[in-house]
């Protein structure tokens, strides 16, 4: 096994217990575009609107008992939009992790990003290196950021690395099993997410967190992003309580 994939998501002490509301929320952020054309204003003011959400989105988070929170702020496919919005959206990113950094950091918060970093410029991946650094000790809420993030690209990325330790001789093929892979994936250090929430009233996956939402509670709820609140992510995980999660078995 390579380095970064020795440590793996280990349940920690409070798991056992039962808990009715989601433990991992991960939410698609969708609609920050209407939201603004709906105002007669660019694309980029919607992302803004959308950016002061995060805010109070994570701080409500241990009100509501979720440990781990995951957002989708930009997708692998995204780089198809204009270089407007592109750039708009990189900068944003920048400044956003150069303000909220100490922020969160006081807040306890643990930030993560998953996604291909190759990709980004110099200048972002330097400052989401000193995000994480800064707040790795923190041990409240874990935020993670997926940020040229692609579910299939995130695949393909692990099964490389799992086919050169195979090749190497550290892996042998017939110990591959669904515990072995998702050890090569980026959110290894993460469980999979209990509730995946996406604004906007699409009701698609878009290639977040393929592997690991296999078992997830979806909602897809017509609120745009901008106008998301606390209130709503406690009213979704209220109702998630409810749910009945089988988990493909049959209940006795
Ligand atoms: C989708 O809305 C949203 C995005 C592609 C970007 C998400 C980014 C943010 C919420 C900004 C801040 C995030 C962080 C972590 C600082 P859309 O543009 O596809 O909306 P539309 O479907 O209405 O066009």
């Amino acid at each position: 096994m390579p380095s970064d994939t020795d440590t793996c998501y280990e349940k920690d002490a409070s798991e056992g217990q039962a808990q009715a509301g989601p433990r991992h929320v991960a939410i698609i952020m969708d609609g920050n575009g209407r939201w603004a054309q709906a105002r007669g204003r660019p694309r980029l003011f919607g992302h803004h609107a959308g950016a002061q959400r995060v805010r109070e989105v994570v701080e409500s988070c241990p009100e509501f008992g979720v440990k781990y929170l995951t957002i989708f702020a930009f997708s692998t496919e995204n780089w198809k939009r204009t270089q407007v919005e592109v750039s708009g959206l990189m900068s944003l990113f920048r400044r956003y992790i150069s303000k909220e950094m100490k922020a969160l950091a006081a807040q306890n918060v643990r930030v993560r990003f998953i996604g291909d970093r190759l990709r980004l410029d110099a200048k972002l991946v330097q400052l989401m290196d000193e995000l994480e650094h800064e707040t790795e000790q923190n041990d409240g809420t874990h935020l993670t950021i997926a940020l040229n993030y692609g579910g299939r690209d995130e695949v393909a990325r692990a099964t490389k690395r799992l086919a050169q330790d195979v090749a190497e001789g550290r892996l042998r093929p017939e110990d591959v099993d669904e515990e072995t892979l998702p050890r090569y994936l980026d959110t290894h250090v993460l469980p999979d997410p209990d509730l995946v929430i996406r604004t906007s009233g699409e009701a698609r996956i878009s290639n977040f967190l393929l592997w690991q939402s296999a078992y997830a509670e979806y909602e897809f709820i017509d609120t745009l992003w901008p106008d998301f609140t606390a209130e709503e992510l406690g009213r979704l995980c209220r109702k998630f309580g409810s749910r009945d999660r089988r988990f493909g078995a049959v209940k006795t």
